[in-house]
């Protein structure tokens, strides 16, 4: 009798899971490549799918519903105001969007520091709206044929992104973009699950990291084609034979000590850096699955730095903040990792280099201008009272013997 209940009940498990998957896996039809989409992978894996959902790679490029459709966060009513060059390399003062009408978009991209839009025929348009401060902005304005979205830009922002004839399988950066294609591991049963699908945590440090480095990058693939590392595979190598890092002489991407001027390369700044060097990879200090704030660290502000390096102190008067009668500087990222990046704006990205960038550099980099050199001190102190070089003297004159780390 007993027995006859256990099997009901395994019988029933066995229903219950079946009716979870609104479809059978083992039915699933995958696109080229063998990618079968995240809504797939929800189906059993649905606490990560749920999670997942809430960080800005699952929403970074959507489809848009009609002109109204909320996702579009560019405000047509709002005039753009800015001056640039047009295609003849005039000065222009832009008040209009011109012929940029809403009903034109087929897909919006971005939702944390500015938004482009995209038409049928894949153009990026020439104004991008920046969400840091609420404006319109130029992108592009000057060439008659702006990027093309498909081919210059789709393989960072999409999943399964096929080299062949420029197609992807998804939307946004999905499960597969980072764990491989799952159609042998959706189709497996049982034991042959087994080494079906790349778990970046049984990687070594520096390849999972590649992962994140395949779009976390600026650079060209080695025949100078492409600014993407096409026919990438998660779980191997991805420099030097599958991109080539944009070099410190292209200064529209570096600052002259090293620093990021754009956007998209904590990958290389990493590389660059002991964290790098002693195994620290993206994974310890970002979540991958969830986010719990803007920029998804494992823990807020100061804390995620001291968590490991307990030994540097912050206490505001003996603390390792190294300049005499200042010790209103706890703030490791403030210093370590200033902003002088550009998404939208100036500054709103951080270095990962984790240096700090010493007034001393902008005196013999950028002739004293933060313009051509910006320092971590001065990220913070824009006075004229605060100038590099008296900012360095401080520096100079109070660096106490610093604080061993473990
Ligand atoms: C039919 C259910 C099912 C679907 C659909 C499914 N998985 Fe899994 N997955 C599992 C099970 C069960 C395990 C753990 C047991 C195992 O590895 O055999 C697993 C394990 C994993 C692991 C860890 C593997 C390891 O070697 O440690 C990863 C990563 C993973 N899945 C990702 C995905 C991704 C990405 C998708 C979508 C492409 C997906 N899964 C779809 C059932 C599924
Ligand atoms: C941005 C890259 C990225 C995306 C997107 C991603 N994962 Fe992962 N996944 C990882 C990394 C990295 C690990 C290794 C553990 C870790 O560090 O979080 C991992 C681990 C896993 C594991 C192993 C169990 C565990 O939690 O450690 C499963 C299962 C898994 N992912 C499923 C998924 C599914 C399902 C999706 C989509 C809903 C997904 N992942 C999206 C990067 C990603
Ligand atoms: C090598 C990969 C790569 C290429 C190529 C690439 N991007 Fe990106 N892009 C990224 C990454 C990674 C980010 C987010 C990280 C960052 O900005 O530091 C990003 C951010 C963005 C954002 C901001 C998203 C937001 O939420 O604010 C927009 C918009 C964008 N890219 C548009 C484009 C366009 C348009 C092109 C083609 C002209 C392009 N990207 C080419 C990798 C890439
Ligand atoms: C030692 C910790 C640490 C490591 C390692 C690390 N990050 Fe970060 N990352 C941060 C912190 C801290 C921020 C800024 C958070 C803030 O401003 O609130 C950040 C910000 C970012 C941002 C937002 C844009 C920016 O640069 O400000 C992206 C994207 C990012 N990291 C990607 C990566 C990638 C990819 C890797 C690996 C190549 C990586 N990070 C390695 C700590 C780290
Ligand atoms: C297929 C390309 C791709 C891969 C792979 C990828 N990213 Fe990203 N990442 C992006 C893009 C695009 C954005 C911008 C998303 C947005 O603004 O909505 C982004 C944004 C981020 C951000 C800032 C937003 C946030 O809070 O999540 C962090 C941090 C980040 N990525 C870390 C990682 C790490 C760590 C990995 C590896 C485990 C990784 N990324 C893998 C393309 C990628
Ligand atoms: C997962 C652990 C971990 C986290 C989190 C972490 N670090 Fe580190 N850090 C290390 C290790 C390990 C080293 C290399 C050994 C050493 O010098 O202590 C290192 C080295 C450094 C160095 C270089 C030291 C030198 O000798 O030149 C600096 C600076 C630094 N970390 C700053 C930071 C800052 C700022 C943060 C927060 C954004 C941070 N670290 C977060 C583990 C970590
Ligand atoms: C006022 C700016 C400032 C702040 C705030 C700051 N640092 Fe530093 N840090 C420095 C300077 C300057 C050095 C000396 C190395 C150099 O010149 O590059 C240094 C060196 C280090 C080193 C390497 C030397 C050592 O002590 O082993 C680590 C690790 C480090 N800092 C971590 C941190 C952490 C963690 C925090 C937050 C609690 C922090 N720093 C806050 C400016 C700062
Ligand atoms: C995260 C922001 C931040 C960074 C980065 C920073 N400071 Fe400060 N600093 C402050 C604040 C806040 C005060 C206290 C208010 C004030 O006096 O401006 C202060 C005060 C000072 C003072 C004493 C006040 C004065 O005017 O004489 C000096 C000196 C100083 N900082 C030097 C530096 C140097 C040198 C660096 C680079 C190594 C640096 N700071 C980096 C925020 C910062």
């Amino acid at each position: 009798m007993a027995h006859r209940w256990m099997l009901l009940v395994l019988s029933m498990a066995a229903i219950s899971f079946t009716a979870g998957c609104r479809e059978n896996p083992a039915q699933v039809e995958a696109k080229p490549g063998g990618y079968v989409g995240s809504h797939v992978c929800g189906q059993c894996h649905d606490r990560i799918a749920s999670t997942w959902k809430t960080t800005p790679h699952s929403m970074v490029i959507r489809q848009v519903n009609g002109p109204d459709d909320p996702a579009i966060l560019g405000d047509w009513a709002t005039p753009p105001d800015f001056t640039t060059k047009d295609a003849s390399g005039q000065s222009v003062s832009v008040t209009s969007l011109g012929d940029l009408k809403k009903s034109d978009i087929l897909l919006v991209h971005g939702v944390l520091w500015k938004q482009r839009y995209i038409n049928a025929d894949w153009e990026v348009q020439k104004f991008q709206w920046n969400m840091v401060d609420n404006t319109w902005a130029p992108y592009h304005f000057s060439d008659p044929q702006g990027p093309n979205w498909k081919t210059d830009c789709a393989y960072c922002h999409v999943t399964g992104f096929r080299p062949a004839d420029n197609s992807w399988a998804e939307l946004s950066i999905g499960c597969e973009a980072c764990h491989g294609p799952g159609v042998a591991h959706v189709k497996a049963r049982g034991l042959a699950r087994a080494n079906t699908i790349v778990n970046p945590a049984k990687l070594p440090w520096h390849l999972a990291s590649d992962i994140c480095g395949q779009c976390h990058t600026r650079g060209k693939t080695p025949d100078g084609k492409q600014s993407y590392p096409a026919g990438f595979q998660v779980g191997k190598r991805l420099l030097p034979s599958m991109f080539q890092v944009a070099g410190y002489d292209d200064t529209s991407a570096w600052w002259p000590s090293g620093a990021i001027k754009q956007h998209r390369q904590q990958y290389p700044e990493w590389q660059t850096s002991k964290h790098f060097q002693a195994g620290v990879s993206c994974m310890d200090c970002h979540t991958t699955h969830s986010t719990g704030n803007r920029f998804s660290t494992k823990v807020a502000g100061n804390n995620l730095c001291l968590g490991c390096h307990a030994t540097i102190s912050t206490d505001p008067v003996s603390g390792h903040a190294p300049i005499k009668d200042a010790p209103q500087h706890s703030d490791c990222i403030g210093c370590h990792m200033p902003a002088t990046g550009k998404s939208a704006t100036v500054g709103d990205e951080r270095t990962h280099t984790f240096k700090v960038i010493p007034p001393r550099l902008t005196m013999e980099l950028g002739d004293g201008d933060v313009n051509k050199q910006p320092n971590s001190c001065n990220s913070c102190h824009h006075h004229s009272k605060h100038a590099p070089e008296q900012l360095q003297a401080r520096l100079d004159a109070a660096r106490r013997p610093l604080p061993q780390t473990p």
